[in-house]
């Protein structure tokens, strides 16, 4: 029987989940991730040795399906990264109500869905349930007023995974993640750092705080970020 480490990852077609595999597989893990479009997943497929699903995140039926596909899986790592930035203009009164619905839609409640579905499929003791948030969801975050909308869908999402934990039975560790500024496609070429950096990073943290139990808001530099 295999011992290496499972994990999980929602959003993994490009930029950091896709860096997340990457560095899973380079770790030894063994690897299930998803992928809205799979005729768009060639750089996935490309890192070999990963289980790929198709999961739009914003379906709920599709998350049930998937949850039935994978139920005999266990895993040590759930990592929702799936996210979007949202509308060009985040004035408020320049946003649709579609646009700002599909913004908190995606960035706060499908990632609690889904993680309500999954959550009796992470390994009991030492699984690790990780959200990635933002350091511009933390509320008092003066940077980028240009996002707002996008600001605040991180701080609902902080909000959503408080809830979420504040009900959960069983004991697990819960990351509300910030990558850093990342050059990705949301991040833009302007970014800090490259996602090799970034997802070393949250991997890192992903080990130290196995077993911890709690939910702590951290960076990948392991920095604990204000709420
Ligand atoms: N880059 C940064 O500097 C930065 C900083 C802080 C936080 N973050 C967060 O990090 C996460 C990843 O960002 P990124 O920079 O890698 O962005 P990205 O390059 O735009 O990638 C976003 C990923 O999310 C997937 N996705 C979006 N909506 C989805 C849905 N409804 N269901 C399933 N998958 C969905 C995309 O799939 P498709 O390919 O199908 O579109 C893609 O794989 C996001 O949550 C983002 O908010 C990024």
């Amino acid at each position: 029987m295999s011992t290496a480490k499972t994990a999980l990852i929602i959003g993994a077609s490009r930029g950091l989940g896709l860096g997340l595999v990457q560095r899973l597989l380079e770790d030894g893990w063994q690897v299930t991730a998803t992928v809205r479009n799979p005729h768009k997943a060639e750089a996935l497929q490309a890192l070999g040795k990963v289980q790929i699903e198709q999961l739009d995140m914003d379906d709920q039926q599709a998350v049930i399906a998937l949850s039935q596909k994978l139920k005999d899986q266990v895993f040590d790592l759930l990592f929702v990264n799936a996210g979007v930035k949202g509308p060009d203009n985040q004035l408020p009164g320049h946003a649709t109500l579609a646009e700002v619905g599909q913004l908190f839609f995606t960035n706060a409640v499908a990632p609690i869905n889904l993680a309500q579905r999954f959550v009796g499929q992470i390994r009991k003791d030492s699984g690790v349930l990780a959200f990635m948030s933002s350091v511009l969801g933390s509320v008092t975050m003066p940077d980028a007023p240009e996002l707002a909308l996008y600001k605040a869908s991180k701080a609902a999402l902080n909000s959503m995974t408080n809830s979420f934990v504040t009900q959960l039975g069983q004991k697990l560790t819960v990351l509300s993640l910030h990558p850093g500024w990342v050059k990705t496609d949301m991040g833009g070429e302007g970014a800090d750092i490259d996602v090799e950096t970034s997802t070393r990073g949250l991997i890192a943290q992903v080990n130290a705080y196995t077993g911890k139990g709690g939910h702590h808001f951290v960076n990948y530099k392991g920095e604990t970020i204000p709420w």
